[in-house]
C-alpha cells in the first residue's frame, strides 16, 4: 500500500489511541472531541471490543450507536480506524458456542469472562467473525471518517482442542503428504510413536514427559498459518466493500505464537503494539528492538505504532509509571525508525473493568494534569514533523530472526535450559544499538546482500536454503556472526550430521563442532582473550579458520571459543560459548570496524541515540534522543523542527528532530 494514502488523509503524522465512547454519556463524548481537537488527535482506533454493542444477540447487528460515533468523528476532523471486534467474544457467543471456547494443553477448557475466549480453529467463531467484519464493510466502507481498517487485536491465543487437531490434520496432510513423510519427520521411530492414521494425530497436549519435538514445532506453525487464515477471510470480506488499509496490530512479544513475517507480508500497513517492560534505558533499548522489528517486518516500508502506554512500562507484577518528558522520548524512538505516528491505548482511562488502572491520554484525574498536558505537547509536536511522512530508515547491519528457529528452541528435550531464543535476539540487538547503530531485522533466507555485518544469535533451526544463503553471503563479502548451538538442526529438527553446523555453513565459517557442551548453572569459563562465557561450551576444531579465543579450562583447554575464518572475499565468525557483555561488546565492535560499519552521526556520547530518515526526494532528517541525564552539544547550531527554535544542545531526556544538509 502507498502509505501516503493514509498520512496524506491525516495531513501528517498520526496521533491517538483506542477510543472506546461506549463506556461513556454524551457529556463526557462532548468533551472528547473538543479535548482531542485540542490535543491534535488525527485518528481514533474505534470497536477494538465492541460485539456485544455490535450484536447483541447472535445475527442481529446494532450500530446505530456507532454511526453516531463515527460521524461526530468526522465532524470533530478525527479520521476511524474502524476495528472488527473479534477478540473479545461476547457471553452469548460462548454460551451458544462452547466448541468455540480455546483448551490448554492440559485439556482445560477455558470460560468467557474475560477476553480473547475463543479457539481461532472453531468453525462457529470462524464464520461469526467472518460475518461481523463483513457486516461492518457493508456499513462503513465508504465512510467519510474511514481510513484504516483494524482486523481483530492481536492475534495470540492458543487452543488444543478437536477443532484445532483436525485443522491440524487438514494442515499436516498438506504440508507431508504422506503419513510415512509426517513419520520420517517427526522421527516417530524414537519411542514407538509412529501413526497409522491421520485420526490419530493430536496437538501436542500435556503428555507423560518429552513431547515429540517435531510434532510441537509443526503445531506452532500450523497454529500461525490458522491464524493467519482468520485473517485474510476478514480481510477479504472488508476488501469486498472498502478500498481503505487493512491491518491487524501485531504484539512483538518475548513469546511467539505467530509468523510476524508472513503477517508483515499479509496486511496493507504493519503495526505493532509496545509495552515496555523496564524503565530508562533499557525502555529505549527496547522500543529500538521492537520498532525495527516492525520496519523490518514491513520491508522497511513505513509501518505505524498502533499502541503503546502513556504512563505504563509493564515490569514483573507492577506497572510503573513514566517519567516526564518519557512519552516524548518513546514516541519519537518509533517514528524515528519508520513509524508514521504514535498512537496509543487508550483515549480516555477506563472508570471501571479490568484495565482501570491502565494509563490512558485522559487520566481519571481528567484534563487538567501533567499526562494530558504531555498528551496535548506531544500532539504539537508530532503535528510539526508532518513533513518526514513517508521517509524511510536505512541499516547496514542486521539481526537474523526466524519464527522456526525460535519455535525449535522451545520444545522439549533440548540439552539445557538456559537456551532461550528472545533474550538472545534483544542481546544482539542491544549491542549494536548501544554501537550507535540502526538495525533491520532479516530472515536467514532473505537477500542479505545489502548488509555488511549479520548476527545471528540462537539461529538454532536452519533450512539448507537458509545455510547456503549464509554461506553465499560470506563468499560474497558479508561478515556473519553464527552464535552457539547454531544451525545444529533442519526445518524438521533432524540433527546435523557428521558435525555442526549445517554443511554450507561449516565451509564458510571454516569449522566443525564436534561435541555440544552445556555448562552448569552460574558456570563461568575465562577464555585467552580475558573474556568470560557462560551457559554454554564446544568442543570444536578449526578447518581452515583462525581462533582468536580458545577455552582455558578442562577439557576444553586450548580448543577454539572464537573463530573467524576469511572464505570468498567475506567472514565467517563462530562463538561457542555465551560471553560476558563486555567481551560480547568488543566483539561486536571489532566486526563493525573491520566492515567499516560507522553511526549515521559519529561521535555522540553514550545515552545519545540518532537515528536518519531520508525521503525518496533526497531530504533526510537526523532524530536525536537523549536518553542521558546531561544535556549534550550539538556539533554545531541547527534548526529543530520540533521547538522551530535554532538548537546549540539537545537537553537532558530530550528530544531534537534535525534537516540533514
Ligand atoms: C494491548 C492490547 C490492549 C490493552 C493493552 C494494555 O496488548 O491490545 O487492548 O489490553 O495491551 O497494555
Amino acid at each position: 500500500m502507498d502509505i501516503r494514502r493514509l498520512t496524506d488523509r491525516l495531513g501528517g503524522l498520526a496521533f491517538g489511541g483506542d477510543y472506546s465512547p461506549e463506556q461513556w454519556d454524551a457529556e463526557v463524548w462532548k468533551q472528547d472531541d473538543e479535548l482531542m481537537r485540542h490535543a491534535r488527535v488525527n485518528l481514533a482506533t474505534v470497536g477494538v471490543f465492541s460485539w456485544a454493542l455490535m450484536e447483541p444477540e447472535e445475527g442481529r447487528y446494532d450500530f446505530g450507536w456507532l454511526d453516531g460515533h463515527l460521524d461526530r468523528l468526522h465532524a470533530a476532523g478525527v479520521a476511524v480506524d474502524l476495528a472488527t471486534p473479534t477478540a473479545g467474544p461476547p457471553p452469548w457467543f460462548s454460551l451458544a458456542h462452547p466448541d468455540a471456547l480455546p483448551v490448554g494443553p492440559d485439556g482445560t477448557r477455558l470460560t468467557h469472562g474475560s477476553r480473547d475466549t475463543y479457539c481461532v480453529a472453531a468453525p462457529a467463531y470462524r464464520r461469526a467473525a467472518r460475518r461481523i467484519a463483513d457486516a461492518l464493510a457493508e456499513r462503513y466502507g465508504d465512510h467519510p471518517a474511514l481510513a484504516l481498517w483494524h482486523v481483530h487485536n492481536e492475534y495470540v491465543s492458543l487452543c488444543h482442542c478437536d477443532h484445532a487437531a483436525a485443522a491440524f490434520r487438514v494442515w499436516l496432510r498438506a504440508r507431508h503428504g504422506s503419513l510415512d513423510a509426517l513419520n520420517e519427520a517427526w522421527g516417530t521411530a524414537f519411542w514407538s510413536q509412529r501413526y497409522t492414521s491421520w485420526e490419530q494425530i493430536l496437538p501436542p497436549r500435556q503428555s507423560q514427559w518429552h513431547r515429540n519435538p517435531g510434532q510441537a514445532l509443526d503445531y506452532s506453525r500450523f497454529w500461525s498459518d490458522e491464524a493467519l487464515a482468520a485473517y485474510r477471510e476478514q480481510r477479504d470480506a472488508i476488501r469486498a466493500h472498502s478500498d481503505r488499509p487493512v491491518t491487524t496490530n501485531l504484539m512483538l512479544p518475548r513469546y511467539q505464537n505467530l509468523d510476524l513475517w508472513a503477517f508483515g507480508r499479509e496486511v496493507d500497513l504493519v503495526s505493532v503494539n509496545h509495552y515496555p517492560t523496564g524503565p530508562g534505558v533499557e525502555a529505549a533499548a527496547h522500543a529500538a528492538f521492537d520498532a525495527d522489528r516492525a520496519r523490518s517486518l514491513a520491508g522497511g516500508a513505513p509501518w505505524l505504532l498502533m499502541e503503546s502506554g502513556t504512563n505504563t512500562v509493564y515490569a514483573g507484577d507492577r506497572v510503573l509509571p513514566k517519567e516526564p518528558g518519557d512519552i516524548l522520548r518513546n514516541s519519537l524512538a518509533h517514528v524515528a525508525r519508520g513509524s508514521e505516528g504514535a498512537l496509543f491505548f487508550q483515549w480516555r482511562q477506563s472508570r471501571a473493568g479490568a484495565e482501570q488502572w491502565h494509563s490512558s491520554m485522559v487520566p481519571h484525574a481528567g484534563p487538567d494534569s501533567r499526562m494530558f498536558r504531555e498528551v496535548t505537547a506531544l500532539g504539537e509536536h508530532l503535528a510539526r514533523l508532518g513533513e518526514l511522512a513517508g521517509s524511510t530508515v536505512r541499516a547496514e547491519v542486521a539481526v537474523l530472526h526466524d519464527s522456526d528457529a525460535w519455535w525449535a528452541m522451545q520444545v522439549d528435550g533440548l540439552p539445557s535450559g538456559e537456551l532461550e531464543y528472545y533474550p538472545a535476539l534483544r542481546r544482539a540487538h542491544r549491542a549494536l544499538w548501544d554501537a550507535g547503530l540502526t538495525v533491520d531485522f532479516a530472515h536467514p533466507e532473505h537477500d542479505l546482500s545489502r548488509y555488511r555485518v549479520v548476527l545471528a544469535p540462537a539461529l538454532f533451526l536452519l533450512t539448507d536454503a537458509g545455510a547456503e544463503n549464509l554461506r553465499r553471503y560470506v563468499a560474497d563479502g558479508g561478515t556473519l556472526l553464527l552464535q552457539h548451538f547454531g544451525a545444529a538442526v533442519d526445518e524438521h529438527l533432524h540433527a546435523r550430521l557428521g558435525g555442526y553446523p549445517a554443511a554450507p555453513l561449516r565451509e564458510a565459517l571454516g569449522i566443525r563442532v564436534e561435541e555440544y557442551r552445556p555448562l552448569a548453572q552460574g558456570e563461568e569459563l575465562a577464555l585467552s582473550d580475558g573474556s568470560t562465557g557462560s551457559s554454554w561450551s564446544e568442543s570444536l576444531r578449526t578447518e581452515g579458520a583462525e581462533a582468536v579465543a580458545a577455552y582455558t579450562h578442562g577439557m576444553l583447554t586450548g580448543s577454539p571459543a572464537l573463530t573467524r575464518h576469511t572464505f570468498g572475499s567475506g567472514h565467517g565468525w563462530y562463538l561457542s560459548t555465551r560471553l560476558d557483555d563486555a567481551g560480547y561488546a568488543t566483539l561486536v565492535g571489532r566486526l563493525l570496524t573491520e566492515a567499516g560499519v560507522t553511526p549515521d552521526l559519529p561521535g555522540l556520547p553514550a545515552g545519545v541515540e540518532a537515528v536518519t530518515r531520508h525521503a525518496p526526494d533526497g531530504r533526510s532528517w537526523h532524530l536525536l534522543l537523549n536518553h542521558s541525564a546531561e544535556a549534550v552539544p550539538l556539533p554545531q547550531p541547527a534548526h529543530d523542527l520540533l521547538t522551530g527554535a535554532t538548537l546549540s544542545r539537545v537537553p537532558a531526556g530530550g528530544c531534537a528532530v534535525l534537516r540533514a544538509l
